[in-house]
């Protein structure tokens, strides 16, 4: 079957590689949800992309804060570059996204896949929004479908629509480096769970192995870490090689119904993630808060006994 995205990535990276210029890759781990945020920038031009940003949120006294996102705009101001992309792999489950306010600081667009919709309805549901929340991705400034192409500055750029942890996961292959979300993590971690609401194995094991068919040496990052057992550092960069021989979950010769299996079972164990019902309601709005109630207040609901 032919993969004409991957086609085009696989040879972007190729074509990167063998030229001057390759991406810079800044990174800024933010531990107390274990979520990487990389900077990409053209060396040449200065143009630059900010991942997956971590707007701070002390649930318990249900505050923001802007910590993590000043260092990220400190990088920026200290590099001289300019921002043209606020690029979201998925809507994440574990941390509100800082895309708006660094929108704000700093300029860009704010991207996610375009199944969001999909996302969009499902949560839409689940928290019995109104009809005032829009379902069609237009809080985002743009979505991108499987294949995507775009630049950041004079570096090529393409996004891989890459679902199954959930419905509009996207992978943004810029240069030679591919920034996949939550599809990998680690190889000595594995892999990320397939049960939320819209997840599914299968189609997590499909897209893995789309992202397997690019070159061996293509750089990954990763937005999560959680330290394997036996390892005392946080790392969110490999290769593709090192994930396919590698990856404990899904290394070249474990079967689609063996991933399964495993995932499943283990997705059984697992809990909810600490921020799941704040981190949704606002990253399915780009990183917005739900609007004021009459007395000004923004407000978070919680479903009791519903997920
Ligand atoms: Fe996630």
């Amino acid at each position: 079957m032919s993969d004409n995205a991957i086609a085009t990535a696989a040879a972007q990276i190729s074509a990167t590689r063998a030229s001057a210029v390759v991406p810079v890759v800044t990174t800024f781990f933010d531990e107390a949800t274990f979520t990487a945020t990389h900077v990409v920038h053209d060396p040449a031009t200065l143009r630059a992309a900010v991942i997956d940003p971590v707007l701070d949120f002390d649930q318990a006294s249900g505050r923001t804060s802007h910590a993590s996102a000043d260092r990220v705009i400190a990088h920026v101001e200290a590099h001289g570059l300019t921002v043209d992309w606020l690029l979201e792999t998925h809507a994440h489950a574990d941390h509100l996204s800082a895309a708006p306010y660094l929108k704000q600081r700093l300029g860009g667009q704010i991207v996610i896949g375009a199944a969001i919709r999909t996302v969009q309805n499902v949560f839409g549901k689940v928290f019995n929004e109104g009809p005032a929340f829009a379902r069609d991705g237009s809080q985002f400034d743009l979505l991108m479908d499987d294949g995507h192409a775009f630049r950041v500055g004079e570096i090529e750029a393409v996004a891989l629509h890459v679902p199954g942890h959930t419905p509009a996961c996207l992978a943004y292959v810029i240069g030679d480096a591919v920034f996949v979300g939550d599809t990998l993590f680690m190889p000595d971690y594995g892999t990320a769970r397939a049960d939320f609401p819209g997840g599914d194995a299968r189609t997590l094991y499909r897209s893995i192995r789309r992202l397997m068919a690019l070159p061996d040496e293509t750089r990954v990052f990763l937005c999560h870490d959680y330290k394997a057992t036996g390892r005392d550092q946080f790392v969110w960069e490999t290769t593709i090689g090192a994930e396919r021989t590698a990856n404990v979950h899904v290394h070249e010769g474990v079967s689609e119904d063996e991933f399964v299996a495993m995932r499943e079972a283990r997705d059984a164990t697992l809990g909810m993630p600490k921020l799941i019902l704040p981190s949704i309601q606002v990253n399915m709005r780009a990183g917005h808060l739900p609007e004021p109630d009459s007395n000004g207040v923004r407000y978070l609901r919680l479903p009791v006994d519903l997920l």
